[in-house]
This record gives C-alpha cells, structure tokens and sequence, in this order.
C-alpha cells in the first residue's frame, strides 16, 4: 500500500513520514523535495519568481509520476505532501483513491509555533501572523484533509504519532474514496466514490437513527436503492423501504399524502431522518415529505443523476408540482447530509447526463475558468459516459466544482433574498430556460437541455445590452455546441415562450431580474426592453417569427 500523509504546514508530515518510511524500509518520498528538483530551484524561489500557479502545475505533475497506486498489504512507499496539494481535486482523487491518505492535524496554535522555530520558509505563512494564517488556511482545508482515511493528532511526540499510524496501516481495508467531508450551514456534503452505503450508515449515526428508512422510485432503485439497502442491512442496520413513482410523477401532493401515510404506518417518529435516494425529482419530493410530515423531520439527500448531484440536492429547495405549474407547493428545508457518490452515475441514459451538463456550462459561465476548461476537454466523454472521465477524476471534478460553488452561493443566500450576486446568480440561463421548459409542455425537453437554450439567449441579451462581450458568449456557444446541447431551433411559437415568461415575472411579483453572462462572471439586471427579450428567445425558435 501507498501512505499518503496530509496537512496542515507544521503539522510534521515530512518527520513522520522520514521515520515509518524506515520503520517498513520503504522508500519515502518528499513531494517538496521532489517539486525542487524537477523546477531546479527551492519553492519560495519559485513562488518569488515565479507564481503559484508555477508551482501547483510542478505540484500536479509530481502527483501524477507516483503512478498508480500499490495495492499490496505491506506498505510500499510513503509519500509526504505539501500542505495545499489536496486542493486541487485531481490531486485528491490521485492520493485518496486506493491508498492510505493519513491526515495529520493539530491546533493552528501549536502548528504556529512549530513553523516559527522550523527553518523551512513556507511562503503561505512568511511575513504573516503565523497562527493567524495557519487558522486561515485550516478553516480553508478543511474540508480536504477531512476526507482523508484516518484523521491522526500529529502535536504529541513523535513516538506517539507513529504508533497511530502504524494501527492506521494494520486496520486498512481500502476503503471508499471520499473527495471531500464539509460541514457547512446547509448540512453536511460528502462526495466520494462508492462511498454511499457507508456514509448513509454515518450520517444515521449521527442522527441517533435506529433504522433507515429509504425513499427512493423505481429506476433509481434498481440502479442505486436496493444495492444500499443490502449492504446497509449486512451492516446491521433494519431497513425500510418506501417507493414514490418514477420521474415528474413522483412530485404530486397525492404521491406525498401517500408517502406520509406510509411512515405513519412505519411508525417514523419526529426526530428519526428519512434517506431520498434517486434524482431531482425524487429529492424534491422525498425532501417536501420531510419538510412537512410531522412538521418536518431530518432527512439525507443522495443524489443519484448527474443533474441532483451537481444541482438540486443542494440548496435546500423541496417541492412538488400542481397542474398550474411545476414547483408551485413546496418549502425551504435542508438536508442533514448530502451524499454524493460519483460510482453511481454509470447506469444513466447518455441523454441525462448531457442534459446535467447544461447546469455546469452554467457554473462554469458564473467564473470558474477551470471548470469551463475541463468542460471543453472532457465535457463529450462525461456526456457519452466514457469510463476514463470516471476513472481520470474529470467526472468528480466536475460534480465538486458545480456542486460546491452551488454551496457557496446558497450558504451566503439561503432564501434568495441577497443583493445582485447572492443566489439569482444561480438563475443564469434559466428564466427563458424555464419558458422553454413550459413550452414543451416539461416533457419533451429536459431541465438542463432547456437552460442550454436559455444559455445562449442570455448570452444574446448580454449581448445586445453590451454586457457580454461578443467572445465570451462565442465561447459559451461553442461550448454547448461541443456538447450537443441546444444544437437544433426549437418548435415553440414565440408567443408562447413569452407567455409563460411572464407568468413567470408574476410569481416574481412582476420583478424578472435577468443573469447575464459578463467577460468573466455575471451581472443581474432588471431592465432589459421587451424587444431585446423577444429577439433572443426568438433566436432559439424554428418559426424565427413573432407570433
Ligand atoms: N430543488 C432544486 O433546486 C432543483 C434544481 C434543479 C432541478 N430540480 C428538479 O429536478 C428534476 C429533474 O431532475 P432529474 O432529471 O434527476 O429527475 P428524476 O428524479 O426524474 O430522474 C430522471 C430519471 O433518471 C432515473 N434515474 C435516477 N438515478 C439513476 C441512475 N443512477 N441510473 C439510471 N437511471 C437513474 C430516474 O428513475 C428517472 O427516470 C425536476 O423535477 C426539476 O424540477 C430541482
């Protein structure tokens, strides 16, 4: 096996990893040192000279030459990280996944002082209050160094440490890869893979639960449910199981009454959490049942579409539909923990995985130009379910940097009340998206094929009100295009599209804030002329005309 040792600077990963690298006569490999060498200089020289980036590139590659991990029992090399490698996510996913990743933590004061007396110069640090940036740096990673395998208190003598890691290394059973452990003030994320099964078991833990009690459809369950359910019941745990129909047919008040009469019959009581398993449809429902049943009781959301896991398990909305629209009864009501597991993405119709990656052209058009690259790379592999996106990591990036720039949003804006960058942002591309979607009748267009659509008309307003430089909104284009969405004019009457647009802005008490694509980012603006609008949305209809 690999040891990967994690943390904090300070925290004595290279001294640890120095000594139970002889311990198992196994060779030891400083990732610093390493980065050194292949640069040619020391890392200050080339943060100096150089940049950060220079050097998480150095970083990435040295990452990358430890090759694939040692499976075997006997510990065959133990690897020390600088303290920020585990940011990047295609990092973690080459140190986490199948190996013994050891976070060695301490309090930012005790770290402190070690790094004031340590010679090493830490450029994240130098010239800073020391505890003041290590507790910086520790409330920024955490979330990282959570993940890993074992979390191990590195401050007591040394000998202590590696007896810690030493019953680490006999308890090791290669366990499932989590990528990321945060608790935030919308509940708990958790994303790995095939780390469903035991980390429902540990958010039941932590609830007191004494059972679990899953709600979940018919296609999810097939392709997700029942295989949780059976290794939760070979942890020991009493499972049962309430099944909501399949797709929209699941966000129905008749399909809630039901449910609710179900755990009435199961006797589930105020305080014992219920587990939404499947996709959007399902979390809206199953997440409104726990919103309301006995007036809300605790619930885990685990996502099993691309379009949940990257977007509507997050944030908290529930709801369900009437024949007067979608989404029109519902409640604001977060989930305990949100369990995102990448493995179970490999059964879903290549069709909904393109569709889901309208969302994250989305996020990436909000300002994360690492996403938008990875998307022009490997976006059409995702979309077509090719096995080297899941095996690459690019698959699981895309899930963490849609899904937790959706975290971040929300946890600044719980109830879209904020100022012009608080959660509307999440809004890009969907007001007309949203018209479109009624237009067909929310059928035959999915969510994300239909933001597509709403993608390139934001970018034509953008556009027309000189907010969207004609380059940025080319590269969204070409983007979608490579994706195959919105390729093909849709078969809508404008007057139609513009219809349900403004039963739209009267929801939104006559107030319709358009998100608009800027250089890097986007603004909301509430003034956009009724002619620009009808222009844009007749830019992605065949009929071309005004009805
Ligand atoms: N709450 C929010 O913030 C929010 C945001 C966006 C969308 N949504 C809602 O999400 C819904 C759309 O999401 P969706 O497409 O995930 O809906 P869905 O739950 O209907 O899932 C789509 C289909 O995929 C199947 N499926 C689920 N998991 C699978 C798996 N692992 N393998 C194979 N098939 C699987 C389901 O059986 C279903 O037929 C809409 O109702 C929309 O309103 C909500």
């Amino acid at each position: 096996m690999d040891v990967i040792l994690v943390g904090l600077p300070g925290s004595g990963k290279s001294a640890v990893g120095r000594r139970l690298a002889q311990r198992h006569q196994a060779p030891f490999i400083d990732l610093d040192e390493r980065i050194e060498s292949r640069a040619g200089r020391r890392i200050p020289e080339i943060f100096a000279e150089e940049s950060e980036a220079v050097f998480r590139a150095h970083e990435r590659a040295a990452i990358a030459e430890l090759g694939p991990p040692d499976r075997e029992p006997a510990v065959a090399r133990v690897v020390a990280t600088g303290g920020g490698a585990v940011v990047d996510p295609r990092n973690r996913w080459a140190l986490y996944r199948d190996r013994l990743a050891v976070w060695l933590d301490g309090r930012p004061e005790v770290l402190a002082q070690r790094l004031r007396r340590s010679p090493n110069v830490r450029p994240l640090i130098v010239g800073r209050d020391p505890v003041f940036a290590v507790r910086e740096l520790a409330a920024k990673r955490e979330r990282y160094y959570s993940a890993a395998t074992v979390r191990i208190n590195g401050v007591p003598e040394i000998h202590g440490v590696l007896e810690a890691v030493e019953a680490a290394i006999s308890a090791w059973r290669n366990p499932p890869t989590r990528l990321l452990d945060a608790e935030t003030a919308i509940g708990r994320y958790v994303l790995g893979e095939g780390i469903a099964a035991t980390e429902i078991g540990a958010a039941l833990r932590r609830l007191e639960a004494g059972r679990a009690v899953l709600v979940s459809e018919p296609g999810a369950w097939v392709a997700a449910g029942s295989g949780i359910a059976a290794t939760l019941a070979a942890d020991g745990w009493p499972v049962e199981h309430v099944l909501l129909p399949q797709g929209e047919d699941a966000k129905r008040l008749a399909v809630v009454e039901e449910a609710a009469r179900a755990l009435a019959r199961l006797h589930v009581e105020r305080s014992e959490p219920i587990v939404a398993i499947g996709g959007g449809a399902l979390g809206d429902a199953a997440g409104f049942l726990a919103a309301t049943y006995l007036r809300g009781i605790p619930f885990i959301q685990v996502p099993t579409t691309l379009v949940a896991q990257i977007d509507s398990a997050i944030g908290g909305k529930t709801g369900v539909d009437l024949p007067e629209g979608k989404n029109l009864v519902g409640a604001f009501h977060q989930p305990a923990t949100i369990v995102l597991d990448v493995a179970v993405l490999g059964s879903l119709p290549d069709r909904q995985r393109r569709a889901a990656l309208g969302e994250a052209v989305k996020m990436a058009a909000l300002g994360d130009e690492r996403l938008f690259e990875l998307l022009e790379r490997d976006g059409t592999g995702i979309a077509a379910g090719d096995e080297a996106t899941l095996e690459s990591g690019a698959l699981a990036e895309v899930v963490e940097r849609s899904g937790w720039a959706k975290v971040e949003v929300v946890v600044a804006d719980e109830r879209e009340r904020g100022p012009a960058d608080g959660r509307i942002r999440l809004n890009l591309g969907h007001s007309l998206g949203h018209a479109f979607e009624a237009a067909a009748g929310f059928g035959d267009l999915l969510h994300g094929e239909a933001v597509g659509y709403g993608l390139r008309a934001a970018c034509a307003i953008g556009e027309a009100l000189g907010v969207t430089p004609p380059e940025r909104a080319r590269r969204i284009g070409a983007l979608l295009d490579r994706l195959g969405l919105a390729t093909s004019p849709l078969p809508y009457a404008v007057g139609t599209v513009l219809g349900h647009l403004a039963a739209d802005k009267k929801h939104a008490a006559g107030r319709l804030r358009w998100v608009l694509p800027t250089a890097d980012g986007v603004v909301v603006r509430a003034d956009v002329p009724a002619d620009v609008v009808e222009r844009a949305a007749t830019g992605q209809l065949a009929t071309g005309s005004p009805a």
